[in-house]
């Protein structure tokens, strides 16, 4: 990521300040900034992946966070684990009765700490407050603030103001404030995964800044930084809470809640670790910490209401949480059939050959990324040719199993009664023939994003499974000296 590297961001580069102090300027520099990002890192010894899920049937993108950054090598005494964790979530006691079915899907009762934090008392239909629920916390007043942003709204002042009042909660042995949106979606073994990498001793800020600064969700973090998420550990939180409410003031005149929290991490000298920008969210080889924005987006699968296709996602999670969405491809040259797997969510056969640098960025949805769109999402991501012979074909997770020997076998199936032209191609018929896919591959091994990760081998297996129409891959480390390259 050459000079992107979060230790080479100088945090009083004018760069840096204008952005925080002139939205209209930060657009324009910025948006070169992300190409020069993009074609930076697009020929860089990691070629792209997108962890931003492409949504082939529907029109919109999904928004996934994920975390890299330079290896750090600890040694602490006792693991990180859920309980060194506080959340702070913002939430709304308008939106909480739909978003609350997000936020179940992670959330442990009695294990993970931490509270939705709300504007006012929850309003009747959301009482009793669930026991699945995180618990609530209605958020102080916040009216002796200023707020001069001409457009957003004052809610952001609050929600700068939830790690304080978390912190302020004096809980024990809190190593990390994680705070989020009440549509975040945490992979929480992911999570700790990258935060043990820290020394949560230090003053750290961990992010991945999210694509837009200008979103119209205006109860959110979504500003500048951390949509999917941000954590500060506990001697940062110390000393961003002495000088929060300060900060809100001087920094009135920013929109969002992560704008005013990213202000006062400047005069701290504090910058952020992770992937500048979110769209280095897309980061090859990174696990998967956190999902948001779902209920701005198509569902993850065809068919499936939102909540239901992340529970989905999540059963594949549950059975192998590093390796979730990770992407492999492989060939088979017998048949010149290409292959792409991004486990636990999709499988796409291609019949004819594409080249990895293409598989890795299939639908290019970064070159028509409307990062400063007004609305909330708008991505336009036509991400399929219209053209059926210029299209994989597509299957979706369909379920997981462990088969032993620290082994998982995921299944991929077409989606049903699809009205889609077919390409009439002898070797689209052959494909097409195809129902299903079924993947084996070990479990991934946390560790090895402690290491300089490598995305995996994979190799298509014509074996007896072929004449049920179930291609078979098989997904294992690759060999030395091994690449997938085409001949
Ligand atoms: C794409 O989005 C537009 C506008 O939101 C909608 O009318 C259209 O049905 C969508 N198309 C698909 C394939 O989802
Ligand atoms: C996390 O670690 C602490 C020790 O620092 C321990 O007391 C606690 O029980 C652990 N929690 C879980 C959920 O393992
Ligand atoms: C959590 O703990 C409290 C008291 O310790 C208990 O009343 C409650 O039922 C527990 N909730 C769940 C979901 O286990
Ligand atoms: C695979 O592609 C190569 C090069 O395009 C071609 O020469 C070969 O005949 C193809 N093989 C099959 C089985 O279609
Ligand atoms: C289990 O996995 C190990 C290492 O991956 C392999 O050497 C061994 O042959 C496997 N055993 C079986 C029964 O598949
Ligand atoms: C492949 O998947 C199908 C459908 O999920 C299943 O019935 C079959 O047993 C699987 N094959 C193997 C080798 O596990
Ligand atoms: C793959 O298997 C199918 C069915 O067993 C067979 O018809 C086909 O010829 C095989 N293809 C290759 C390239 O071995």
């Amino acid at each position: 990521m050459l000079w992107l590297s979060p230790s080479k961001i100088n945090p009083f580069s004018p760069l840096t300040k204008l952005s925080f102090l002139n939205p209209n300027l930060m657009k324009g520099l910025l948006s070169i900034f992300l190409v020069t990002i993009f074609s930076l890192c697009y020929f860089s010894i990691f070629p792209p992946f997108k962890l931003r899920i492409n949504c082939p049937e529907c029109n919109q993108t999904y928004n996934i966070h994920t975390y890299n950054d330079e290896e750090i090598e600890i040694e602490i005494k006792t693991k990180t684990n859920i309980s060194h964790i506080l959340f702070g979530i913002a939430g709304s006691s308008e939106t909480w009765s739909q978003r609350r079915h997000y936020c179940e899907l992670w959330w442990k009762p009695n294990v993970t700490r931490g509270y939705v934090w709300l504007g006012e008392e929850p309003r009747k239909e959301a009482k009793p407050w669930p026991k699945t629920s995180p618990p609530y916390k209605v958020s102080s007043d916040t009216a002796r603030f200023k707020y001069t942003s001409s457009y957003g709204s004052r809610s952001a002042v609050r929600i700068a103001r939830i790690v304080k009042e978390s912190f302020e909660l004096g809980f024990d042995d809190v190593r990390w404030f994680v705070m989020g949106d009440d549509d975040t979606v945490f992979f929480t073994e992911n999570l700790l995964n990258v935060l043990r990498k820290y020394d949560y001793r230090e003053m750290y800020y961990i992010g991945g800044q999210s694509e837009s600064v200008e979103q119209d969700v205006i109860h959110s973090y979504t500003m500048g930084y951390g949509g999917g998420g941000f954590a500060i550990s506990y001697p940062l939180a110390k000393e961003l809470v002495r000088i929060l409410d300060g900060c809100i003031d001087r920094y009135s005149e920013l929109y969002g809640s992560d704008q005013k929290i990213g202000g006062c991490m400047m005069e701290i000298g504090v910058d952020i670790r992770g992937s500048p920008y979110g769209l280095l969210s897309a980061h090859p080889l990174a696990p998967l910490v956190s999902l948001h924005h779902l209920d701005y987006v198509q569902p993850l699968f065809p068919g499936m209401d939102r909540v239901a296709s992340v529970k989905m996602l999540i059963s594949a999670y549950k059975s192998d949480p590093s390796r979730t969405l990770q992407q492999s491809f492989c060939y088979d040259l017998t048949r010149n059939w290409s292959v792409s797997v991004s486990w636990g969510y999709t499988a796409q056969l291609y019949p004819y050959l594409v080249t990895g640098k293409d598989l890795n960025t299939p639908f290019q949805t970064f070159l028509t990324w409307r990062s400063w769109s007004q609305e909330p999402f708008a991505f336009n991501t036509r991400v399929m040719s219209l053209d059926p012979c210029e299209r994989p074909i597509i299957y979706y997770f369909d379920g997981v199993k462990e088969v032993g020997n620290e082994t998982t076998l995921t299944s991929y199936k077409r989606p049903k009664n699809r009205q889609m032209k077919q390409c009439d191609r002898r070797t689209y018929g052959a494909a097409y023939s195809m129902k299903g896919f079924n993947v084996s591959a070990p479990i991934f091994d946390p560790q090895i994003w402690k290491k300089a990760p490598r995305r995996q081998c994979c190799e298509i297996i014509n074996g007896s499974d072929e004449r049920d129409g179930m291609v078979q891959v098989r997904i294992r480390g690759c060999n030395q000296w091994e690449s997938v390259t085409l001949p």
